[in-house]
């Protein structure tokens, strides 16, 4: 039977069939000129723990957790970042000494690191999110730590009071509803929303953009993802998808395990130019 060959840093998720990281952390690999074998796999959503620990046993030093498993990721580390710690939440595992787990949170630093790239994002903006779910949980003390103010429009609204009453202890922090009548206009709109979603129906915030509003996707895919394609439909000027946001959470985990902190935007120039982005 032909031996299974077990990397050295992997990506856990569900599914990951067509995830950008290997792709993206072979070029961190060249570019720091460290060998180091990333795959992503997909593993069943039942027994998480059982195969990140048989992973670390073996060769496992470090890994990547996306959805549906970063909160079981903050569960099972040893030791926690501090950014792990408030996000609850975990997409980065190092082994360290042989000895114990630690958990961090890349997310936020990545998503941050990203709007300042594009110039999307200054201390005191307003920011309007759309969403509460693990993926918003991420990225929420980064942006109140920079300075922002942050609503929360979600379709649940006790998903989003769970969020408020976790950060607002970080910053300034409110929910905002169909119904609310602000004259509020945003600064920066995040899409930190998961699915297909019909956002004329399903968030009306035409009323909370100006001009000048920043649109942000944290999702992305080979052309427009439908929010970008909807921003474009009410007149945005400026407008981007999380690609690299991405890239800048993986230069982080790449840090955390091998202490070098990769140029990303030649990462993001190749996936753009590969893929058509
Ligand atoms: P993740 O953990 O990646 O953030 P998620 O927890 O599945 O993903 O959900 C992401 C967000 O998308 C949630 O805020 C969810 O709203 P609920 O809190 O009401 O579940 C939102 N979402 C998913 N499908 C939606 C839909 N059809 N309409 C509106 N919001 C939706």
């Amino acid at each position: 039977m032909p031996k299974l060959i077990i990397p050295d840093y992997a990506l856990f998720g569900n599914p990951v069939n067509h995830s950008k990281s290997p792709q993206i952390h072979k070029l961190f690999s060249k570019q720091i000129d460290i060998l180091y074998n990333y795959e992503s796999i997909n593993i069943p959503m039942n027994n998480f723990s059982d195969i990140i620990f048989s992973f670390f046993k073996s060769n496992g030093k470090g890994a990547n957790i996306t959805a549906p498993f970063k909160e079981k990721a903050y569960l099972l580390a040893d030791r926690l970042t501090n950014s792990a710690k408030i996000s609850k939440s975990v997409n980065t595992f190092k082994k360290i000494n042989n000895k114990y787990i630690l958990g961090d949170n890349t997310d936020g630093i990545g998503l941050l690191s990203d709007l300042l790239r594009l110039h999307f994002i200054e201390k005191h903006f307003s920011i309007l999110i759309l969403g509460a779910g693990g993926a918003v949980r991420g990225i929420l003390f980064s942006l109140l730590s920079f300075g922002c103010s942050v609503s929360i429009l979600n379709r649940t609204l006790l998903h989003a009071e769970k969020l408020v009453f976790e950060f607002n202890q970080f910053g300034k922090i409110d929910i905002l509803t169909k119904n609310s009548t602000t004259n509020k206009k945003f600064d920066l709109i995040i899409n930190a929303t998961s699915r297909n979603i019909n956002y004329e129906t399903d968030f009306f915030c035409v009323s909370l953009v100006s001009s000048k509003t920043f649109f942000y996707d944290m999702n992305y895919q080979i052309g427009y993802t439908p929010f970008i394609n909807w921003c474009i439909k009410i007149g945005a000027k400026y407008f981007s998808d999380g690609i690299g946001m991405l890239v800048f959470q993986a230069a982080h985990s790449c840090f955390l395990w091998h202490n070098i902190l990769p140029s990303v935007n030649p990462v993001i120039k190749t996936l753009k130019k590969k893929d058509n982005f």
